[in-house]
């Protein structure tokens, strides 16, 4: 089959590890008799220096044509100013309303090899496996009015915490569905006690929860699951939330997993439906953003891209067994004990991105 794949490499070290992912499709391509084409846009802060802005609208085209999108990461030093018009996180922000992404899968698996790498005790993390569903497309990221303003008395700055009813049903109803393929426990995030938007979450989480009788649903204020994930990670299956909170707990996450590195994400703009093969168009990135201190400098772990790549796979193009296997390479060349310098815990010599990818690349069958 043929497939269209947007390439956006972005920042720092978004475009060392996509390139790695475009290198393992390419594998896929030959062995499993499919055709991918890319088409490449900037995005981000190289975008600005060439642009005057973070998505050119070339870019945002590129990526709605296209079967599914590849991302690096956005942002750096060079674009840091506070005050400055135009920022690379624009860029990521733009494509997931742009494209309607609002469910963002970010899966935490702790792979056994990489216990020690985590700063919790082997003994807590052991077995912790499970998916956090952030809302990525509504609250404080977008909601209006968001503005600075000045007064008598200093400057005053707002932004707004807004959901309705229809965004929290379908994000929801993600995390129930997704659910139903896993140990069937879904926990549904909030801060209740004191927000209203949480209020409204909880009550309608509540009601879609009646619709998945095979599903168990469990309500935990934010504050209580950020100590969960470090106290208990093995008690969560399915975590949905909002999408501030969303973006906190899975930077914790990935950090409580000892693998930053290796965690990948999808955003996708429906509910994927593996058994009926249904395709969903999504955006396809590594958790870890860009690195600006390691870019340029092949230190770069490119497993969490390429098991984007995977995700991607799977996901958007309806192509589950591809999908397995570049997950089968990468455990394997974990298992025989291949490391780059995030995950190699002092060992003297580590691979670079590129031979960690060829090592990758080598074993997908
Ligand atoms: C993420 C990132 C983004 C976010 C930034 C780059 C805008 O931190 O994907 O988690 O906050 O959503
Ligand atoms: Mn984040």
């Amino acid at each position: 089959m043929k497939f269209s794949v947007a390439v956006l490499p972005g920042d720092g070290i978004g475009p060392e590890v996509t390139q790695e992912s475009v290198l393992i499709l390419d594998e896929i391509g030959k062995l499993y008799g499919h055709e991918f084409t890319y088409a490449y846009g900037p995005v981000g802060g190289v975008a600005i220096d060439s642009f005057g802005t973070a998505l050119p609208a070339e870019t945002a085209k590129i990526a709605s044509k296209a079967d599914a999108v590849l991302f690096g990461a956005v942002g750096g030093p060079k674009w840091d100013d506070p005050s400055a018009a135009v920022r690379p996180e624009d860029g990521i922000l733009g494509i997931r309303r742009h494209l309607k992404l609002f469910a963002n899968l970010r899966p935490v698996q702790v792979y056994p090899e990489l216990l020690e790498a985590s700063p919790i005790k082997p003994d807590i993390l052991k077995g912790a496996d499970f998916l956090v569903i952030r809302e990525l497309t509504g609250g404080l990221y977008f909601g209006k009015p968001k503005k600075r303003w000045e007064t008598k008395t200093g400057r005053q700055s707002v932004d707004t915490l807004k959901y309705s009813e229809t965004e929290i049903r379908r994000i929801v109803r993600v995390a129930f569905e997704l659910a139903r393929g896993r140990r069937k426990l879904v926990t549904s995030v909030d801060k209740a006690n004191v927000l209203e938007t949480s209020r409204l979450w909880r009550q309608v989480a509540t009601e879609v929860a009646s619709d998945y009788p095979d599903v168990a649903i469990e309500h935990m204020l934010v504050d209580t699951a950020a100590m969960q994930l470090v106290s208990n990670p093995k008690r969560f299956d399915v975590v949905v939330t909002e999408n501030m909170f969303g973006d906190i707990l899975t930077d914790e996450a990935a950090v409580v997993s000892g693998s930053m590195g290796m965690l990948p994400s999808a955003s996708l703009a429906g509910i994927p439906d593996l058994d009926q093969g249904k395709r969903t168009r999504g955006l396809y990135e590594p958790i870890h953003g860009s690195a600006p201190d390691i870019a340029g400098k092949g230190l770069a772990n490119p497993t969490a891209s390429i098991l984007s790549a995977a995700f991607m796979l799977r996901y958007s193009l309806s192509l589950g067994t591809e999908a397995m296997a570049i997950e089968s390479a990468v455990a394997e060349v974990l298992r025989e004990g291949y490391r780059t310098a995030d995950i190699a815990e002092g060992a003297s010599d580590h691979l670079s991105t590129v031979e960690m990818g060829s090592q990758i690349l080598r074993r997908i069958r």
